[in-house]
């Protein structure tokens, strides 16, 4: 990993959980730090650390030649730039934009910042803020790659990976949205899982050795169904349509006796029925990627 020279100047906009923990690596690595939240007071303790406290956005993005922007979302991040004083102020030099949002945000966020004369980076934060500065912490990007190879540097001082996705401005929100689908939809499994189980007498405390052991097992089947999904072949052997609609239809009969909503279970459970109507019940349970959208 190349190291920021110590001169290294960055601005981090928006002092949320991420936008703190964004500054706080910026300050281990010894860069000069500049900060601004639109509620102030949240950066006491960088300021502490060596950070500067700037009294407005546009004096913020001035002190450095990047800046890089963290707020709740694209309509928050407008808020902050699309200002007349910020644009100017931000005129030749970086924004690097680690706010989450939909892929057709960031297109626009990089076609205004193109008319502004603004540099543009589109990025996206796959892990926690815990991981910030650490191995673990994952980050995307996308946009012009010898703008992110002059920036990386800057970008190693928040530590874990960095993966530059291509030169298209949406293509690191558009991985953002895929993951977080998967994130999010998880999550509604197991949240609805712990009623049902709650609803059984198990607590979630004696359920969650085994429910690692669910989580353990998608990895290799995200990795084992790659190739089928990009081919359109949906190999069902082991495990076809016609199985996993029989467990569904138990999950979904099980909740309703204890009066546990099991909509999203019923939507899963129709879209593998289809399926399995149109002749597809032999192959696998991602062929109903084929249903939901075009190839
Ligand atoms: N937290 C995580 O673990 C995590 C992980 C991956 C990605 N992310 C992404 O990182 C981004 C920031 O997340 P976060 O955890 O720091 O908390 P957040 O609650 O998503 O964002 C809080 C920040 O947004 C600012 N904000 C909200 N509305 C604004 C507006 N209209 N104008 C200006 N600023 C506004 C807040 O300013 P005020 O203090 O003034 O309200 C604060 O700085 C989000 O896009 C999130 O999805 C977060």
């Amino acid at each position: 990993m190349s190291s920021p020279n110590r001169q290294s100047a960055v601005t981090v906009l928006g002092l949320g959980p991420m936008g703190r923990s964004l500054a706080g690596a910026f300050l281990d690595a010894g860069l000069r730090t500049t900060v601004w939240n639109r509620t102030p007071g949240r950066d006491r303790e960088l300021v502490a650390r060596g950070a500067v406290s700037a009294g407005s956005a546009e004096e913020a993005v001035a002190a450095s030649s990047v800046t890089v922007v963290c707020v709740v979302n694209y309509d928050a991040v407008d808020a902050v730039l699309r200002r007349e004083a910020v644009a100017d102020a931000l005129k030749g030099r970086t924004v690097i934009n680690l706010t989450a949002d939909t892929p057709d945000r960031a297109r626009d966020a990089g076609a205004w910042a193109a008319e502004h004369g603004i540099r543009y980076l589109d990025g996206a934060i796959m892990t926690p803020t815990t991981t910030i500065g650490t191995p673990a912490a994952v980050f995307l990007h996308s946009g012009p790659e010898d703008l992110y190879r002059a920036h990386l540097p800057v970008l190693e001082a928040l530590g874990g990976s960095h993966t530059h996705l291509g030169e298209e401005i949406g293509r690191a929100a558009a991985y953002d949205i895929a993951l977080l689908d998967i994130f999010w939809t998880a999550m509604a499994g197991y949240a609805h899982a712990l009623a049902v189980a709650r609803a059984e007498g198990i607590t979630a405390r004696e359920l969650a050795p085994f429910a690692k052991g669910i989580g353990e097992i998608l990895p290799p089947i995200f990795e084992e169904t790659a190739e089928e999904a990009d081919s359109g072949t949906y190999s069902g052997d082991g495990n076809p349509i016609t199985s996993a609609v029989s467990s569904m239809a138990h999950i979904v009969h099980t909740s309703e006796a204890h009066g546990i909503d099991a909509g999203v279970m019923r939507a899963a459970e129709g879209l593998a029925r289809r399926a399995i109507g149109l002749g597809h019940g032999s192959d696998g349970f991602t062929r109903i990627a084929e249903l939901l959208g075009r190839r």
